[in-house]
């Protein structure tokens, strides 16, 4: 029998998919969007329902800027954000309006893999820059900028996906600095930035917008629920103002001011901020477990640092593995994860694997590892 298809995932039965980076459905915030819409649609005000404002509901934008201001421990004004329809479909809105088909940008190796996808689909040139544990290492890109500067560089800085790392506080004003030397744009994607299981990151990309060279992305994606798909683009109001004027917003308005205003009512109510406190309990927990789980199960040959937030395991294999080459044994043994040589802008990294501990409970996740076990039983 047909099943009809609501959600992206389409998972097995029995099969513990450690690929998955999306929220659980047990995590997804049900109740607190049913009091906000009752707060919401009980106003007497259908605004909600007419074409928004191109930036994003002023209301919304003063609540959310609010919410963030609160976080960063920097104010950010209303006028600092406009929405958008989450964090992809912001960095699509910034490839059509910061470049042209045949441009180049820089990404981290690795970097976020649907992330290539949407340059792929502007025709961008992508160049791949080096990481180590602190980041982006930023000190090797004024050689080549000297020699070819990108339309943008995409980062992500915080608890990136997949590595986990996290750029250090020194590294993030040097690269500001040289956006400014050397006129390109930093598009930083920062939606894993208020996810910490311990010490909070460095201040966000998001403080250095009055730089304007500064595209900080954000989402609910992470901290409420992607299928709201709600996100929100901080940077110099100059900026804003040229998304703002764009064709898209100036033929269909705003982006999603009906959600908009359930979300304003979700922060008025504080319910955004449990909910983000609920979240880092339940992502801390599932994230002790993998990694307890990966440590007594796993060859010593597999090697990984422990994400300090965010959703990601970032295994190292032995050099010569090629990670894409164990899938098959994984599927037969009924478990998932996801190649490291799909993060890549080069076809390297197959010695990688990501995994992640957002979509599942901490007994099935024990459950994936003892699987993964035998698919990696014969590493050394
Ligand atoms: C780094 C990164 N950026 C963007 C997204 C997608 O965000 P959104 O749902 O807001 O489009 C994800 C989701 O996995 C992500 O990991």
């Amino acid at each position: 029998m047909n099943t009809i298809q609501t959600t992206q995932l389409n998972i097995p039965p029995g099969v513990v998919d450690l690929g998955v980076g999306h929220p659980s459905p047990s995590l997804l915030p049900r109740a607190a969007m049913r009091t906000a819409a009752e707060h919401r649609l009980s106003q007497n005000d259908a605004s909600l329902l007419a074409y928004g404002n191109e930036q994003g509901d002023g209301y919304f934008r003063a609540a959310l800027a609010q919410f963030l201001g609160g976080h960063y421990g920097t104010p950010v004004g209303p006028d600092d954000l406009l929405i958008t329809a989450g964090a992809s479909q912001g960095l699509d809105l910034v490839c059509t309006l910061f470049a042209q088909p045949g441009d180049t940008v820089w990404v981290e190796e690795p970097t976020y893999f649907l992330a290539l996808r949407i340059f792929a689909d502007h025709g961008l040139n992508i160049i791949g820059l080096p990481m180590d544990a602190e980041g982006l290492m930023v000190e090797t890109l004024e050689d080549r900028l000297v020699q070819l500067k990108p339309s943008f560089l995409y980062t992500i800085p915080a608890f990136h996906n997949p590595s986990s790392t996290t750029l250090a506080a020194s590294r993030r004003k040097r690269l500001v600095d040289l956006s400014q030397k050397y006129n390109f744009f930093i598009v930083a994607d920062e939606v894993y930035h208020l996810l910490n299981y311990t010490a909070a990151p460095p201040p966000p990309m998001a403080g250095y917008a009055e730089a304007g060279t500064i595209l900080s992305l954000g989402s609910f994606s992470k901290i409420l629920a992607p299928g709201l798909r709600l996100g929100w683009i901080q940077a110099q109001r100059t900026l804003l103002g040229r998304i703002a004027q764009c064709g898209l917003l100036d033929s269909g308005g705003g982006l999603n001011p009906f959600t908009s205003g359930l979300v304003r009512s979700v922060i008025e109510l504080g319910l955004q901020q449990d909910h983000l406190e609920h979240l880092k309990a339940a992502y801390g927990a599932r994230r002790q477990a993998l990694g307890e789980a990966l440590r007594r199960h796993l060859p010593p040959a597999i090697t990984f640092a422990e994400p300090g937030g965010g959703f990601f395991f970032w295994l190292k294999f032995p050099d010569g593995v090629d990670t894409q080459a164990l899938l098959s044994e994984a599927r037969r043994q009924n478990v998932g994860f996801l190649p490291g040589a799909k993060f890549s802008s080069r076809q390297g990294l197959q010695n990688y694997a990501r995994l992640s501990f957002s979509y599942y409970e901490t007994a099935e996740l024990e459950i994936g590892v003892r699987r993964l076990r035998h698919v990696f039983r014969d590493l050394r």
